[in-house]
């Protein structure tokens, strides 16, 4: 009887908790109100089979309970039921999966006139491209990708050379104008995710994923990775921009096309490779390869050390040994993450590729972020 009662007062609650829940669908920034309706579909549906099947035990352990004197009937088939059961739930499956598939080949179905917008995902950050002038984004390959091509385009392929590059993580789209979404990822799965649009897209290695959606209401949005992707998974994240056609314009006006952007890396390599510029390539490297989302250089804390006052500072090892953070120190670390584990972090650092160049752009960077502050207040009162 109490599982009864219990059973009872669980479908009561949930019923309840789904009227006055506070969580409904935010505004809609997007055209898919046939998902919102699709997913109105599927409440419904399961709800009603959640509450039919709970208050049918309930109905069974009060009407069936122990009795003395009163014995259970077997009863091995009843074919009229079992009609009715088969019946029931393959209507109920077809209505959950039929406005799916009416919804997603809509979803994947670009309009013409639709603006293009390639979204890069990598471990762990997000890149966008426009096509250029021709509206042709050129060809890319993964062989070309370098910390100075991190979009991997052709240098070769005319189409490629007035895209638009952008290496931030925020993104603008005009109000009102269909975005066809192309999905590429540089090294694992990701999943491209604008809540408020409703929309989202995984993106696979070695292929582009599509998907098309009208942002419909300005503001700052949100986007997010939803796939675990690596330690980094939760700072995967990008703010897309919803403005009217001519705000959009000026913004777009003002971006490097892939063009430029060789030529500055050109202009730069023909200055010559100082100390200045040594750390600069490693500031593009730690962009390049992810570093930036597990190390801050503000002194906040994320999944590793933060790299502000990190160089020169006195680390206490795993193994209770401790290390002064130098050259040394670092090249080794960043060689091998594993081998020595710093106290307090986890030993989840990946192994990256980088050649010897790379590295010592990468550490000369690092050491431009200066010394831990005591050490840096002593060593000025003995200078002087
Ligand atoms: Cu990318 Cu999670």
């Amino acid at each position: 009887m109490i599982m009864a009662i219990a059973l009872a007062i669980i479908v009561a609650a949930s019923v309840l908790f789904h009227i006055v829940n506070p969580w409904w669908i935010t505004p809609l920034a997007s055209n898919w109100k046939s998902m919102d309706d699709t997913l109105t579909i599927t409440l419904v549906i399961t709800g009603l089979f959640f509450v039919v099947i709970n208050l049918f035990v309930v109905y069974t352990l009060v009407r069936f309970r122990h009795r003395e004197g009163v014995r259970a009937v077997r009863q091995p088939e009843s074919k009229s039921l079992e009609r009715w059961l088969i019946g029931v739930t393959t209507v109920g499956i077809i209505a959950l999966l039929a406005p799916g598939l009416v919804v997603y080949a809509n979803y994947v179905k670009t309009p013409h006139d639709a603006l293009t917008l390639e979204v890069l995902g990598q471990q762990w950050q997000w890149r966008f491209r426009f096509a250029g002038a021709d509206g042709k984004l050129g060809l890319t390959e993964t062989r070309f990708v370098s910390a100075t091509n991190p979009f991997g385009l052709d240098p070769a392929d005319a189409a490629g050379q007035d895209d638009i590059l952008i290496a931030a993580d925020e993104v603008h789209l005009p109000l009102g104008k269909p975005v066809n979404v192309l999905l590429r990822s540089h090294d694992v799965l990701h999943d491209f995710y604008v809540p408020p649009f409703r929309a989202r897209m995984n993106m696979v290695p070695g292929q582009v994923s599509t998907f098309w959606f009208t942002p419909t209401v300005t503001g700052r949005y949100e986007a997010l990775c939803s796939q675990l992707c690596g330690v980094g998974h939760p700072n995967m994240r990008a703010h897309v921009v919803v403005e009217d056609a001519a705000s959009f314009q000026a913004w777009h006006n003002a971006l490097p096309t892939f063009a430029a952007m060789q030529a500055n890396v050109r202009a730069a390599a023909a200055a010559g490779a100082g100390a200045g510029s040594l750390a600069e390539r490693g500031r593009a490297l730690a962009d390049a390869k992810g570093c930036v989302a597990c190390h801050t250089i503000d002194g906040s804390p994320r999944v590793g050390p933060t790299w502000k006052g990190l160089y020169g500072k006195t680390e206490s090892l795993r193994d209770g040994s401790t290390a002064k953070v130098d050259e040394k120190f670092l090249r080794d670390f960043i060689r091998e993450p594993q081998a020595r584990g710093v106290k307090g972090f986890a030993p989840v650092m990946p192994k990256i590729e980088l050649s010897d160049e790379e590295l010592a752009a990468l550490v000369a960077y690092i050491q431009t972020l200066g010394g831990p502050p005591a050490q840096a207040a002593g060593e000025q009162k003995a200078q002087r």
